[in-house]
């Protein structure tokens, strides 16, 4: 059976009975155009997963009206914005991207105040702001707003959409895009289906996975994984008022959402381009790993998320072809590669990347990363990594136990260690940082804090131990300058840029005491951006710390936007002759050529100067320096946690 064809009879009768009289004339032909290229394939994945019911074809039907308003409701300046992005789609790939992701009310306080941080951004060299979800949501706690009770409404306390929009074009005449959250595995229990669905509506209780008793909840949770044990145990919970079990992956209140209903992939496609006619230039999908379930399985990556996750990114190419999709799947290595795609998600967080540079840190020693990187680093030419060394979640272990093998690494011993060295458990750490759902069971647990503190600024300016200091700084930019020089978006986590330290004070806080991230989540305010801005002097330590963690972090990005190297280019992963550096080659179409060697100990350390044979030249000049290195026979040397960006003369 060719489904082409029969996509062609069915987008065929389906525009028959479409009334299209409320487009523009200009609008109807470009919507009928992008559907005749792209219905096939949506009907292939539309299909796939729901053509066995009776009623798909009338779902299919709503979807391409739910499509058709989508054209109707996006604003001119996006729709040029589409024409662009159509002839130019690799701007992601770009040396100019530099991203930043932060809370409205931790910078802003509100949507109308970060307005005035844009400054702030440009002078950073930031070109990709993503704010984390700032949708309504539950008062008390929302899972810092990923319990998303209105999709349409921004939380008044950060302001209304009107401002969001406004803000998203005032980013866009800077040349900043914006990024937002599609929060679509769950919604939270005051979402008006979940009120539907509490009030009795058989239709609304469909959206969600409700069960009248533990039999099948037990069966699933065999093969569950617990995500916040710390807060409930196993994945369901028991709601008193429907006198049922839910589904609730995450925190109680979030109810994960039933996509083997075509209705609420059609209703959460109508909430997706919504928030893509708000003006953002990519939507990072939140724990998309987990938005199909399959009896017997963990209920992760399963072919069928991809699927729909395939079919989302035809509606988004139909309406509005100017917007990406980021992959948020913080899971095995090898599950992470399969989201990336041109036609699936163009960009992907790097969560193998970012566990391993602090593997390194911790251990001193590269051969995981290097061995690990030679594995997975490698992603389609249409696509990029967004590489990142902190975020506003907590940090887990998620390399390949089988690659750690190899190198004779016991994995359950390795992350036990590097679980005791950064929460401050193990003997001679430098790391301050917390641990976050230690699972009583298997006594699995993962990492929360700060780039400073658990770089070791925290306790060096307590010591006031100047070498503690300074060895703290050079830690946290050789994790950023890999993430600047290595190939994809570097994405800078707000409150990094001027090196803050955790903040503890979510334990007086009852709607955050049980949730450690919180101590990652730190407020920057106008006194750290004036400091660093240069507008105010530092009075003390931390102050000049501080400055200078911004200085350092912003020379590095202008020498990423001078350079093509460092945006479309191939990244070929390195052995060295020692195991304490890592190294990697950057090569273009143009034969350029950059050669980036690290060194992850607090000791000076040499390496063989065959490394730069690679670049082919007798010399080549180290961009962070401006030092001549000369290709000769006396081994090369790296300074404490030195990194070197040699360009080929
Ligand atoms: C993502 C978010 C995290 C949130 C979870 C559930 O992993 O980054 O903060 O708790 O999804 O929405
Ligand atoms: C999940 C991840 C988990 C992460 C959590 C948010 O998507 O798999 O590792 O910690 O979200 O905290």
């Amino acid at each position: 059976m060719s489904y082409a064809a029969d996509s062609g009879v069915c987008l065929d009768r389906i525009l028959a009975s479409t009334d299209l009289s409320g487009l523009s004339k200009k609008d109807a032909t470009t919507f009928t155009r992008r559907l005749k290229a792209h219905f096939p394939r949506l009907f292939d994945k539309y299909t796939h997963v729901y053509g066995h019911q009776y009623d798909c074809y009338f779902h299919l039907q709503k979807l391409v009206e739910i499509l058709r308003d989508g054209v109707k409701n996006r604003k001119p300046a996006l729709k040029k914005l589409d024409n662009e992005r159509l002839k130019n789609p690799f701007w992601y790939r770009d040396e100019q991207q530099v991203g930043m992701a932060c809370y409205v009310d931790l910078m802003g306080p509100t949507l109308n105040d970060l307005q005035d941080k844009i400054p702030y951004f440009k002078s950073l060299g930031v070109t990709y702001v993503h704010l984390m979800p700032l949708y309504d949501a539950p008062k008390g706690d929302s899972d810092g707003g990923y319990a998303v009770s209105d999709y349409r409404k921004v939380n008044p306390t950060l302001g209304t959409v009107k401002d969001l929009e406004k803000l998203a074009s005032a980013l866009q005449n800077e040349g900043i895009n914006l990024v937002l959250d599609f929060v679509f595995n769950h919604t939270s229990d005051e979402h008006a289906w979940a009120k539907a669905a509490l009030a009795g509506e058989k239709q609304y209780q469909n959206y969600y996975y409700l069960f009248d008793d533990r039999t099948i909840p037990n069966q699933y949770e065999h093969t569950l994984r617990e995500i916040f044990p710390q807060v409930r145990r196993g994945s369901f919970t028991f709601n008193e008022q429907l006198e049922k079990w839910v589904w609730t992956t995450f925190n109680s209140f979030q109810w994960d959402l039933n996509y083997s209903n075509p209705e609420v992939f059609n209703a959460i496609t109508s909430e997706m381009l919504f928030l893509a006619n708000i003006g953002s230039a990519a939507l990072r999908l939140d724990a998309l790993a987990f938005i199909w379930k399959e009896l017997g399985t963990n209920c992760e990556n399963q072919e069928k998320a991809h699927v729909l996750i395939q079919a989302f990114n035809c509606c988004l190419q139909i309406v509005a072809p100017a917007v990406v999709f980021k992959s948020e799947a913080i899971v095995h290595p090898d599950e992470v590669l399969k989201y990336i795609d041109k036609d699936e998600c163009q960009l992907s967080y790097n969560p193998l990347l970012m566990a391993l540079l602090w593997n390194s840190l911790a251990t001193r020693k590269t051969r995981l990363l290097t061995r690990s990187m030679k594995k997975s680093f490698s992603i389609s030419e249409n696509c990029t990594w967004v590489n990142y060394v902190r975020c506003h979640d907590d940090i887990g272990w998620t390399f390949d136990d089988a690659v750690a093998n190899e190198l004779g690494i016991n994995a359950f011993d390795h992350r036990y260690f590097l679980n005791q060295f950064y929460t401050g458990r193990f003997e001679g750490s430098f790391a301050n940082g917390v641990p976050f759902a230690e699972n009583p069971s298997n006594g699995d647990c993962r990492v929360c804090g700060s780039l400073a503190s658990l770089c070791g600024l925290e306790g060096a300016l307590k010591a006031n131990d100047l070498k503690g200091i300074d060895d703290a700084v050079k830690r946290m930019m050789l994790l950023y300058g890999i993430t600047f020089s290595i190939g994809g978006i570097p994405l800078l986590y707000s409150s990094d840029e001027v090196g803050k330290l955790n903040d503890y004070s979510y334990r007086f806080d009852e709607s955050k005491k049980h949730d450690d991230r919180w101590v990652n989540r730190i407020a920057v305010t106008d006194e750290d951006t004036e400091l660093a801005l240069g507008n105010t002097s530092p009075s003390n330590a931390t102050e000049a710390t501080s400055l200078r963690v911004f200085n350092e972090l912003r020379k590095m990005i202008g020498i990423r936007k001078q350079h093509a190297i460092f945006g479309q280019s191939t990244t070929q992963i390195l052995d060295t002759d020692n195991h304490h550096c890592f190294a990697f080659l950057r090569e273009n179409s143009e034969g350029h050529k950059l050669l980036v060697i690290c060194n992850f100990s607090e000791h000076s350390q040499s390496t063989q100067r065959i490394l730069l044979a690679t670049l082919k030249g007798a010399s080549s000049q180290d961009l962070l320096t401006g030092e001549t290195i000369e290709m000769n026979a006396s081994p090369l040397l790296l300074k404490p946690f030195q990194q070197m960006w040699l360009l080929a003369n």
